[in-house]
């Protein structure tokens, strides 16, 4: 079809418009019947543009709503479907336009407020999605599938109170289907309420029982929520086996995955005698797992350990490795690197390129942000399978599968930048890695790195099996080689529906 004059949205002229109708009414049967009709020409249009919007024509639909549009700038309804069709266009921004001037001509209109949130959430304008998704709803409180799009709203904030409010009002105004009653369940589920979450999956299992993550989510927040009540885990285990179908597949492996995702909820959320029952029960079953001795000890607060064991770091990143990206940042919103880097950046000069490495690399999240610092950028990691994500980036010039300290200690004077994101966590007595770092470090180099907070003095290991320390012990440890330039107060990521507190540092060697 051909493109027409437009006024400043995107209008066409009513005299060219007048002009195209006869043309598509000779091209289009259905259009120049609607005409014989006896209709106004802009309603023959509306209507024609309403069937080219169902028959997935978005492009035509667009613009044929536009000329309907231009013919009768002062029905609001028009101005909503011309929206509609521009939306599927994959125009939002002229969509949002013809809703609010839809909403202008006509404010009552609680479908248009929720096109309007829809379109401004895709632009990625949250507030501006919020107002009008509660604009629908004051105008309609029933309007299920406004709280459904405000809960997910809410979801991706990571306000999951919040959250689980709006799927709660959507449910109540007759807005329940499995897909709603599963995401509460995990809503519910990662703020550690278990036994509703059993409840919400349960119903979700009722309407389909054909979903295996449904059942899977059932079998598991079930499991949750008989430990939390005090059932033994030799009879939860049971209850688990039993309610699994034989299409389920739930050998060993599966009964494994149950009881990691059930040691990492409840000791998250601070159960820690639960947690301690299932990881006893996980050992019985599978002696010898690094990760659940490891927490078993993180978690009974008697270990002697000052560093994470090496097997555990492999083992953990290794499985965590796909998904750790979506995990970390998406889920979690873990944003270190992007805060690292920034301290970096301010305390450079201009066109200055370090030697840098990236200790701990993982998947590689800083080198992105790194590289354009780096004359050469290097990563480490003891977790193959996180290499293999940095490795993928290509942003690294060399890469090594090897213990930090060690791998510092035959980098002598190999670096003027060191940065550890998220890696001292691992380390509870800081001592033999900085003096490790101040070899590899040249003099007038820096050192920047994240903490986790959580202890008065000196370091701790938290059941989440991360070490926490104190600013002053961190100073301490770094000793002589190393000046503070900055000790700030951050956050990290969300634990147990919670951000986790922690200090960014930045030392020059001295
Ligand atoms: C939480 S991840 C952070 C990864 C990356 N720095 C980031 O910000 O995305 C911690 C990483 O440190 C690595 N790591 C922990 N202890 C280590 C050690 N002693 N030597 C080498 N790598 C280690 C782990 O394998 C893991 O990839």
């Amino acid at each position: 079809m051909p493109v027409m004059s437009s006024d400043a949205f995107g209008l066409p002229d009513a005299g060219v418009v007048e002009g195209q109708v006869s043309r598509w009414a000779a091209a289009d049967s259905g259009f120049g019947a609607l005409l014989r009709t006896g209709l106004s020409t802009a309603e023959a249009l509306a209507r024609w543009g309403l069937q080219l919007l169902k028959a997935n024509r978005f492009e035509d639909a667009a613009l044929v709503l536009r000329s309907a549009v231009a013919l009768a700038p002062c029905d609001p309804v028009r101005w909503t479907n011309c929206g509609m069709a521009l939306d599927r266009t994959n125009s939002p921004g002229e969509a949002a336009v013809c809703f609010e001037r839809s909403l202008a001509l006509s404010r009552q209109q609680p479908d248009t407020w929720l096109l309007l949130g829809l379109v401004r959430k895709k632009q990625g304008d949250a507030a501006a999605a919020e107002a009008a998704y509660r604009t629908a709803l004051e105008q309609e409180p029933t309007m299920a599938i406004a709280w459904q799009c405000l809960g997910l709203l809410k979801e991706e904030g990571r306000d999951y109170p919040a959250a689980i409010e709006c799927f709660t009002e959507c449910l109540k105004h007759g807005g329940a289907s499995a897909a709603v009653l599963a995401n509460l369940g995990k809503l519910y589920c990662d703020t550690g309420r278990f036994a509703e979450a059993q409840d919400a999956y349960g119903r979700a299992v009722e309407l389909e029982a054909g979903n295996a993550h449904y059942r899977k989510m059932l079998r598991e927040t079930w499991f949750l929520r008989d430990i939390m009540e005090g059932v033994a885990v030799e009879e939860a285990t049971a209850t688990a086996k039993e309610s699994a179908t034989p299409q389920d597949d739930f050998g060993d492996r599966g009964l494994c995955e149950l009881f990691d995702r059930a040691l990492a909820l409840l000791s998250g959320f601070g159960h820690l005698e639960a947690a301690m029952r299932v990881g006893r029960k996980r050992l019985e079953f599978w002696p010898g797992d690094a990760s659940t001795e490891y927490l078993l000890q993180a978690i009974s607060g008697t270990t002697k350990l000052d560093r994470s064991p090496e097997r555990f770091i492999v083992e953990h990143f290794d499985a965590l490795a796909k998904r750790f990206d979506t995990h970390l940042v998406k889920e979690l919103g873990y944003d270190i690197p992007a805060k690292l880097a920034a301290a970096v950046r301010a305390s450079t000069p201009e066109g200055h390129l370090y030697d840098a490495l990236d200790a701990g690399c993982g998947t590689g999240l800083c080198g992105p942000l790194l590289r354009p610092l780096a004359r050469t950028l290097t990563g480490v990691d003891l977790s193959s399978r996180m290499l293999e994500g940095a490795a993928a980036r290509d942003v690294y010039d060399t890469l090594a599968c090897e213990e930090l300290a060690g791998f510092l200690r035959r980098s002598p004077g190999g670096f003027d930048l060191m940065v550890a994101a998220d890696v001292m966590i691992y380390f509870g007595d800081l001592a033999p890695i900085f003096d490790a770092a101040a070899g590899a470090i040249r003099t007038g180099g820096l050192l920047a790195f994240s903490t986790e907070t959580g202890v008065e003095a000196g370091y701790r290991l938290k059941p989440s099996r991360h070490f926490a320390h104190a600013p002053d012990y961190v100073r301490a440890a770094a000793g002589e080689a190393f000046a503070q330039e900055l000790c700030e107060e951050t956050t990290i990521r969300l634990e147990a529906n919670a951000r986790v507190a922690g200090n960014l540092f930045l030392f020059r060697r001295r």
